[in-house]
């Protein structure tokens, strides 16, 4: 079976075509706006669309992380979708960062975060060194989102024996100097491949054209 075929009937899904425009935006400041409109309807359209990345995302950090051992860090948290299964999986040190003041809100509405704080990969993150034990950062390092250079930070925050959680899109992994920036990391000994799925369809009824796949990794952090 093709993945389209297992996909059913992807179209007509996105009235707004929010997808489109987020992986097209042209500045920071286009897809932080894009995001604040998309803020009040984004989770209800993505479990419409069969979004899996939170779950796997979330399977990945049980089967690594301990809880209780230190905050976690969601980073790119949108409106908690995912902080809300770790809080069901009984994470509780749960700090949230995004780019959107409207997923922020959404977020911190759910009561379950200690700090939800607008900040940016790719930018400084106004944390100390070695601070978290894990970093996951769900459907944020893709076309038109943040770049790869926003794993020197997600390294420097996340302790040595914590890990990062991610997922990539193939659209951007080698294209975008992903798969390079990952490789650099590593042979400075920064960080270790422990963990990752195939490349996957996370998105899996997706109202457009060309879905990308996925492929969810885990780092450990030196
Ligand atoms: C596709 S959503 C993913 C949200 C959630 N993690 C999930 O998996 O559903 C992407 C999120 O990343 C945020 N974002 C985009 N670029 C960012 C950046 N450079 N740093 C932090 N957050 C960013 C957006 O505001 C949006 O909430």
């Amino acid at each position: 079976m093709t993945a389209a075929a297992e996909d059913g009937d992807s179209k007509g899904g996105d009235p707004k075509g929010f997808l489109g425009r987020v992986y097209g935006a042209r500045s920071r400041d286009e897809l932080r706006a894009i995001y604040d409109d998309w803020s009040e309807s984004y989770e209800a359209d993505l479990v419409g669309w069969g979004y899996i990345g939170p779950s796997l995302n979330c399977g990945l950090i049980s089967r690594h992380v301990p809880r209780d051992r230190g905050p976690l860090l969601d980073a790119a948290c949108g409106p908690g979708n995912l902080g809300r299964l770790l809080h069901l999986l009984g994470y509780r040190a749960l700090v949230g960062i995004d780019i959107s003041a409207g997923m922020l809100a959404k977020a911190e509405a759910r009561g379950i975060y200690q700090a939800c704080r607008a900040m940016a990969l790719g930018e400084p993150l106004d944390f100390p060194d070695d601070h978290f034990v894990a970093a996951v950062a769900a459907g944020v390092f893709t076309a038109g989102h943040a770049g790869p250079e926003g794993f020197d930070e997600l390294v420097r925050v996340v302790r040595p024996g914590g890990h990062l959680v991610f997922s990539l899109s193939s659209a951007v992994y080698e294209a975008q100097g992903f798969k390079a920036k990952l490789d650099a990391l590593t042979d400075t000994g920064a960080i270790g491949l422990v963990d990752s799925t195939d490349w996957t369809f996370v998105i899996t009824r997706y109202p457009g054209d060309t879905p990308p796949q996925h492929r969810l990794f885990v780092y450990g952090v030196r």
